[in-house]
């Protein structure tokens, strides 16, 4: 895809100048108005690149300027007409889950299941953000992540690499369209290449240790799929793997990555992590760190002017070949070029259809809701009296979530009070709010109270880059709430906003009913209130394990089997568990519930057998079952099917998804799904990165989530 842009990038490199060619290499921060002088000449001189639209070291948390079209056209301008070689800049933006209109954080993207969905969405953000100067956003965010403790779990796509890798590609199609040089189209960048979710403990910038077998079993898949789903860019890592930092390893960077994912774009270094080479103790010196990273397969230079500033002299010593340097140049100048950045350069006002925009934020925010308890209790009714509390009400930061830099606010985000009042409102129900616990005061409204709506969680403030926690149970405050709650007699519905699957064991007994809401952008109000009330049928599913507490994590569905009975995760064992707890989840991967009720019946196998020769041909085993909406109410569910590998050369997990479907029913209405498997379902990556597949006897589990019965044996002669 990049490599049809050979010749003409090589006919520009011919004409650069080694400054130049070096100032390709270079991603500047963006420049306040009294730097807009200063960074003109330096573009003059060729010395820029590209520019970050931002400003400080977690972006995803601060407070950021706001982009100035104008400013931006005219540096640019300045590249196209002043510059001697003419090339345009690429401008990159954390643009994570939305523009101005915000979508759902992207693990609750996951818990849709539905990619086509997803992929519209995002469809939609990069109409926005590339109306304001942005061709080039540095998500999709692939990190499969097993520790909720880790902050960054919010940008991920959650603990499975078959899911993680279906929304790899509807995030890339998404940004990138079916013509990445549309101007509405925008760069996607695959990050953080690699292995940045394993950070040990859970702590932000942590060190990983992650085996070659781990690697490309469970950390790869996502980023396979983002590779050939045509992303242009990926971001390196911070983290070290197994000794090895990220940003100066030639093994990650290029054999893998352009070997063995044939990965043809560029890398882009993560923010300032060439410096960190130095404090990671593999360089001694800033020109010491640019030789590592640069000879590593690490093309541009994030922020830290590393490269910029000692490049030069690298390669006229040769500890930096002119071969090295001229290749990475390459990468960067066919980006370009199949972005349609040569001819057009500029950004021109155009109209954004907003309301469609916000109606597809709406409609994801409500898909990806997790209904994991309900005892009879939901969906509400509207003519009732509620009592609602919750320590939220009206903070409306909080429902975009994390790295939501230009989210519009106020108006344009419903807050909870807002949303509440307006869907009780229309069946001529009354709300009682209390700001934050069950007051004294509410005494006589929670007499004549039909049900106690707790809307709880944590804030974005607590989740993203360099926000993690090492409790992610709800804080003691919001537990005593359900606990008093739970006292009224009244039925108490719980939701919960977050942006980790939270330990909720504490809290599980005082709800009737659990709604996980995430943080649901800009219609996140509304898509969660009317779910509660019946609005919407909830149908997401756990893209993540839900522990029932702190303790347990690391805890995640596709383990490996122990040599003994230890299988927490899939039955408890009274002497090889916790001797103080189950060890079972709270909520399995792929659990969710809806206000109906789904039958499954009817499996077949369409054979059981299949030749080792003919699977590698391309042949398929193809399974069938039929799934019946048997309640009263119009509903979507999620067949998802599961294989266990049971006897390979190396140790397989004891289920792995490999396919899932998400069908929409009517009441009493019944449909036939499909699912294939085939070589790529069936087969494994060995440490060496090669794939194989083994013969033997597999077992498929077909059904809800990942703790569906065994629906078959096939074997692979
Ligand atoms: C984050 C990246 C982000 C970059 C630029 C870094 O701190 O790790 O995810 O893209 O900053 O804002």
């Amino acid at each position: 895809m990049f490599k049809e842009y050979d010749i003409r990038a090589k006919e520009i490199l011919k004409g650069m100048t080694l400054e130049e060619k070096i100032g390709q290499l270079n991603q500047s921060v963006l420049p306040g108005e009294d730097r807009l002088e200063e960074y003109k000449d330096k573009i003059r001189r060729g010395e820029i690149g590209s520019i970050i639209l931002t400003t400080s070291a977690t972006a995803g948390n601060d407070e950021q300027k706001a982009i100035v079209v104008e400013h931006l056209n005219s540096l640019q301008k300045t590249a196209m007409e002043e510059s001697r070689v003419k090339i345009p800049m690429i401008y990159g933006r954390d643009v994570i889950h939305g523009h101005h209109t915000v979508y759902p954080i992207p693990l609750a993207s996951a818990a849709s299941f539905d990619p086509e969905l997803v992929r519209q969405c995002y469809r939609c953000i990069a109409e926005d953000a590339t109306s304001e100067s942005t061709h080039w956003t540095f998500s999709p965010m692939l990190d499969l992540c097993r520790d909720p403790r880790w902050g960054r779990i919010i940008e991920g796509p959650g603990e499975d690499p078959y899911l993680a890798s279906r929304m790899a590609e509807a995030y890339v199609k998404g940004f990138q369209g079916d013509d990445l040089s549309a101007p509405d189209s925008m760069v996607a960048c695959a990050k953080h290449y690699v292995g940045y979710g394993f950070s040990e403990g859970g702590r932000d910038y942590h060190r990983t240790e992650i085996s070659d077998y781990t690697l490309y079993n469970y950390v790869l898949p996502p980023f396979r799929a983002a590779v050939k789903a045509g992303a242009g860019t990926v971001m390196s890592s911070f983290n070290d793997i197994n000794g090895e930092p990220v940003t100066s390893s030639k093994k990650y960077l290029t054999d893998i990555l352009r070997g063995n994912l044939g990965f043809e774009g560029f890398v882009i270094a993560d923010w300032f992590a060439v410096s960190q080479l130095k404090r990671q103790g593999l360089a001694e010196d800033m020109a010491d760190c640019t030789r590592l990273a640069l000879n590593a397969g690490l093309d541009m230079d994030m922020a830290d002017e590393h490269y910029i500033n000692t490049l030069r002299d690298l390669v006229l010593s040769g500890e930096v070949s002119m071969e090295t340097l001229d290749e990475a140049v390459l990468r960067v100048l066919r980006v370009k070029l199949a972005a349609g950045l040569f001819d057009n350069p500029y950004v021109e006002a155009k109209k954004i259809d907003r309301a469609h925009h916000v109606a597809l934020s709406e409609k994801l925010a409500a898909e990806s809701m997790v209904l994991v308890k309900n005892d009879g209790v939901l969906p509400l009714r509207k003519d009732q009296t509620i009592v609602a509390s919750s320590p939220f009400f009206d903070d409306r930061r909080l429902l975009h979530g994390s790295w939501a830099l230009d989210g519009y606010l106020g108006a344009s985000t419903p807050s909870l009070r807002e949303a509440l009042n307006e869907v009780v409102g229309q069946g001529g129900g009354t709300v009682y709010t209390c700001d934050y616990g069950i007051h004294d005061n509410s005494t006589y409204w929670l007499a004549h109270a039909d049900t106690v709506l707790l809307l709880l969680g944590e804030s974005h403030t607590v989740t993203g880059e360099a926000r993690c926690r090492s409790d992610i149970s709800l804080t003691p405050d919001q537990e005593a709430i359900c606990r008093k709650a739970k006292a009224t007699g009244k039925k108490v519905v719980g939701v919960i906003f977050c942006g980790r699957p939270l330990a909720l064991e504490s809290v599980e007994p005082y709800l009737d009913a659990i709604l996980i809401a995430w943080h649901g952008g800009t219609r996140a109000a509304h898509a969660a209130i009317k779910t509660v009330f019946g609005d919407y049928n909830p149908s997401g599913r756990a893209p993540v394990t839900f522990v029932r507490r702190t303790g347990h994590i690391p805890l995640y569905y596709n383990v490996t089997s122990s040599g003994r009975p230890v299988d927490g995760y899939y039955g408890e064992h009274p002497e090889f568990c916790y001797t103080d707890s189950p060890a079972s989840p709270l909520y399995p991967f792929g659990y969710g519930l809806s206000y109906t009720t789904f039958e499954y019946s009817d499996a077949k196998a369409e054979r059981c057998e299949i030749g080792y020769e003919d699977i590698i041909n391309g042949e398929k085993l193809k399974f069938t079952v039929k799934v019946k909406n048997t309640g009263d109410r119009a509903g979507k569910e999620t067949a998802q099917i599961y294989i266990r590998d049971l006897k390979a050369s190396y140790m397989r997990p004891l289920r792995e998804l490999k396919g899932f479907k998400k069908i929409a029913l009517e009441p009493g209405e019944e449909k036939e799904v499909t699912f294939e498997l085939g070589y790529e379902e069936l087969g494994f990556y060995l440490p060496d990165g090669s794939y194989t597949l083994e013969r033997g006897l597999f077992e498929i589990y077909i059904g809800k989530d990942c703790l569906a019965g065994k629906s078959f044996e096939v074997f692979v002669k």
